[in-house]
């Protein structure tokens, strides 16, 4: 057994590293940068210890690497892995990356584990998936099982995927050619729930075929699998997973919104509503990432295309949509009453990235509260010791430092709870009658507002 990983990212790698353990891998990704820095054992997702890494690593090449991030006992010294024997079919386990289609050929698994995003309108964008089905359906043979784990609407793989595998590999499915989906649960930035510890959910392209997407799952995942009875249903699964908590996390939201006008504390409501058994624990915030803020709009996409128009799914999306703007004029509400001149005030938003103590930015709505505060004419200094602020200054266009700045500030918004701003008494680095907005609420000193 030999399994192509198509996708080296946050849910790749993971998983790639795993079935390493058991298996012969070679991750495949489009991305050089990315495929150089594995193969130099280093993960800069963080998901992947690079000493984990390193120790599945068959092409490890440790060459201008920083020693330190090295696994000890190889230390920079021990000669790479090689691939060879691998292609000759000897039964080695282990990961070799790779840029180039040639070395997956001999793999029969195929797992795509590409990005499933959304365009600027908030239609799903299926590129990725497409331009990888190409990738792999120009290497399929007979006997082989292409397994998709992207988060997708119910119908995207049979309906949209296998076609173009069927047409790159000349195959017909279900005949000479199988295929499965198995949805990736993992949370950026969890190292307590690791791909490992979730419990997976399988299915298969026909019952045979589901037996085996998962066995091969049930053979590394110690939480355990659900085998699903049909692929739609696996996909649906995975997409209203992600839809429930976004619109549970609209409700709280708006509760914030009106639990503020109401000038009753929204966390004290929901601490006290919280003793009841039943009381769902959520909490307000902004709601950004790969997963949460996009994937209802993939399944709004599907019911919209048989006729159905979403009423609750789009209404927490707009709902969420809106805490940027929200939290930005409730600090500027603030300014105004505390006499602080709104142009030229100086603004310090703490984190930047989607979620705390991870330093991934893709589609993190914090973008929104630092546009609006900035439409309002404030200076707004962003603080990020995990971000990395090249990445931010190229995706957003926004400037971000990593060290904290020792000025004062008219204000400071708490946006993402690292754990490195929760002790910190951040009235030290307030101008007088200045304001601290948190969030998050979750700082240890005296705050102005809170959502
Ligand atoms: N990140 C999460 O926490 C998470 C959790 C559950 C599910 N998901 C879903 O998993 C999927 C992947 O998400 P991710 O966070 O790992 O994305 P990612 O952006 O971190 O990684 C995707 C990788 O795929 C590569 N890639 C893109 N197109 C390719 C192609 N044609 N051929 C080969 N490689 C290609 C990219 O270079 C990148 O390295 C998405 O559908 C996402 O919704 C993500």
């Amino acid at each position: 057994m030999k399994i192509a990983i198509i996708g080296l990212g946050y849910v790749g790698l993971p998983l790639a590293r795993l079935f390493a353990t058991k298996y012969a891998v070679i991750g495949f990704d489009i991305n050089e940068k990315r495929v150089s820095e594995l193969i130099k054992g280093i993960d800069t997702t963080l998901e992947v210890e690079n000493e984990i890494l390193q120790e599945v690593l068959l092409n490890f090449n440790p060459t201008n690497c920083n020693p330190e991030q090295c696994h000890p006992e190889r230390a920079c010294t021990e000669p790479s892995r090689s691939i060879e024997g691998f292609v000759e079919g000897k039964p080695i386990t282990g990961l070799y990356c790779t840029t180039n289609l040639e070395a997956i050929k001999s793999c029969n698994y195929y797992i795509i584990t590409v990005p499933t995003p959304v365009d600027k309108n908030n239609k799903p964008d299926l590129t990725p998936l497409v331009k990888s089905s190409e990738t792999v359906g120009k290497v399929l043979k007979k006997g082989d099982i292409v397994i998709y784990e992207s988060t997708v609407y119910p119908g995207a793989t049979e309906e949209v995927c296998i076609p173009i595998l069927e047409k790159a590999s000349g195959l017909t499915f279900n005949k000479d050619f199988f295929a499965g989906y198995s949805p990736e649960r993992i949370n950026p930035g969890d190292k307590e729930h690791t791909v490992e510890k979730i419990l997976k959910v399988t299915s298969g392209s026909n019952p045979e075929t589901g037996v085996k997407v998962n066995s091969l799952y049930a053979s590394v995942i110690t939480a355990g699998t659900h085998l699903a009875p049909s692929i739609k249903v696996a996909e649906a699964a995975k997409v209203i997973e992600n839809s429930q908590r976004d619109i549970n996390i609209a409700f709280v939201n708006e509760l914030a919104k009106i639990f503020n006008i109401l000038d009753i504390d929204t966390s004290a409501v929901l601490e006290a509503a919280g003793t009841k058994w039943n009381f769902l624990p959520f909490k307000p915030g902004l709601v950004g990432g790969h997963c949460i803020g996009v994937d209802p709009y993939y399944l709004a996409q599907k019911a919209q295309e048989v006729g159905y128009h979403p009423e609750i799914i789009l209404a927490g999306r707009r709902m969420n949509d809106s805490m940027g703007n929200y939290v930005a004029s409730e600090v500027i509400k603030l300014f105004v009453k505390n006499d602080i001149p709104i142009k030229k005030a100086t603004v310090l938003v703490l984190g930047i990235t989607f979620k705390e103590n991870c330093p991934d930015v893709r589609n993190t709505r914090v973008v929104d509260v630092i546009y609006n505060l900035k439409e309002y004419g404030t200076e707004v200094t962003v603080f990020d010791p995990w971000a990395s602020p090249s990445e931010v200054q190229h995706e957003y266009n926004i400037q971000t430092v990593k060290n904290r700045p020792q000025q004062k500030f008219d204000g400071i918004v708490l946006t993402v709870a690292h754990n490195e701003f929760i002790n910190i008494d951040f009235n030290k680095h307030l101008n007088k009658n200045g304001v601290i907005y948190d969030v998050k609420g979750v700082l240890d000193c005296e705050v102005q507002g809170k959502l």
